[in-house]
């Protein structure tokens, strides 16, 4: 098979799908969740966030859930963590990728962590160093690489920036991420076109949410910039607690169809792929009672 066919997604519904849930999901419905993803065939879970339950209720048992996760050969289990001490957590748990997440936008990384963009990246250093020490590879996200709900429209220069650093201090991967759901594909070629001047498409992955059903068309948009991993939740589950305006995030579902239809290869099983996207959307109807 031609390797510029072959596309990894990055599932992200226990993770950035359920942290949005204001009512309780219990740590068996998550353990399910990831059970039947790991079935349908993905090769990348986001699992939980080891960040502050203070700050994200719903995330509070990250480590039953790291640990009571469902492993198999070719899966690699990943945890999202804000500092040294969710990296510390997460790896005791068992986790085989670590994200940080940072802003290109000064107003959301203080509304979501508490610190500016620079503070942020002094945070991960130790993180990198940790996931070093364990052989972990460390993916970096890039929050409102397109729009902040507070500052409006963020300047493609500032995601290539932040994307240097994150880079510079050791993630194997960047994922630019559309927050909120506004990018357009005229939007999401502009800002990519910038950050392809300094980063390659090999270290990149995109990160849409589907507010206005733009998602798709952004997908497109990296497929023809050479960008291979893609993230989605089960169901279109998802959003950010500070991102108000943020809906779900691309549904997997929708995600491999689109790319099955254009003849890419991705791993995923379909029908399985169902059956996990039938109980998220379930549990959300089931929060939402
Ligand atoms: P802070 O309050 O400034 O932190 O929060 P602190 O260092 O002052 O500590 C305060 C308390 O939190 C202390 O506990 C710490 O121990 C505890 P206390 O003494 O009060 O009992 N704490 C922790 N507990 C558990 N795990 C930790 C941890 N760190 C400190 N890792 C902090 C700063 C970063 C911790 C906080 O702001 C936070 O947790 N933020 C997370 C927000 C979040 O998870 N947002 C959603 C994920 S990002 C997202 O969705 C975007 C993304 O999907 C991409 C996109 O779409 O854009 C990735
Ligand atoms: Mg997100």
């Amino acid at each position: 098979m031609e390797e510029s066919r072959k596309v990894t997604i990055v599932e992200v519904g226990p993770r950035d799908g359920l942290q949005n849930e204001k009512a309780k999901i219990s740590t068996r419905d998550k353990l399910a969740l990831i059970r039947m993803l790991s079935e349908a065939g993905f090769s990348r879970i986001e699992a939980t966030a080891f960040v502050s339950p203070k700050w994200v209720p719903q995330m509070a048992d990250h480590d039953a859930v790291m640990r009571g996760a469902q492993r198999r050969p070719g899966l690699l289990l990943s945890a999202l963590v804000p500092n040294e001490k969710g990296a510390v957590a997460a790896i005791a748990a068992g986790a085989q990728e670590l994200a940080v997440f940072a802003s290109a936008s000064e107003t959301f990384a203080e509304k979501n962590t508490n610190c500016t963009i620079a503070e942020s990246i002094a945070r991960f250093r130790p993180v990198l160093a940790l996931a070093g020490q364990h052989g972990l590879p460390v993916r970096g996200y890039v929050s409102c690489a397109v729009d902040c709900p507070y500052e409006g429209a963020v300047a493609p220069e500032a995601v290539r920036d932040v994307c240097e650093r994150l880079l510079e201090i050791g993630c194997s991967e960047v994922a630019v991420a559309d927050t909120i759901g506004r990018a357009t594909p005229a939007r999401t070629d502009r800002m990519l076109s910038t950050v392809m001047k300094s980063v390659v498409a090999e270290r990149l992955a995109c990160h849409f949410h589907d507010t206005s059903g733009m998602a798709l068309a952004n997908i497109d948009i990296a497929l023809a910039g050479g960008i291979r991993v893609f993230d989605s939740a089960a169901g279109g589950l998802g959003g950010c607690p500070y991102a108000p305006g943020a809906a779900g995030n691309l549904a997997s579902g929708r995600l491999v169809r689109h790319l099955s239809d254009r003849g890419f290869v991705h791993g995923v099983n379909s029908e399985a792929l169902e059956r996990a996207e039938q109980f998220a959307a379930r549990l959300r109807l089931a929060a939402r009672d």
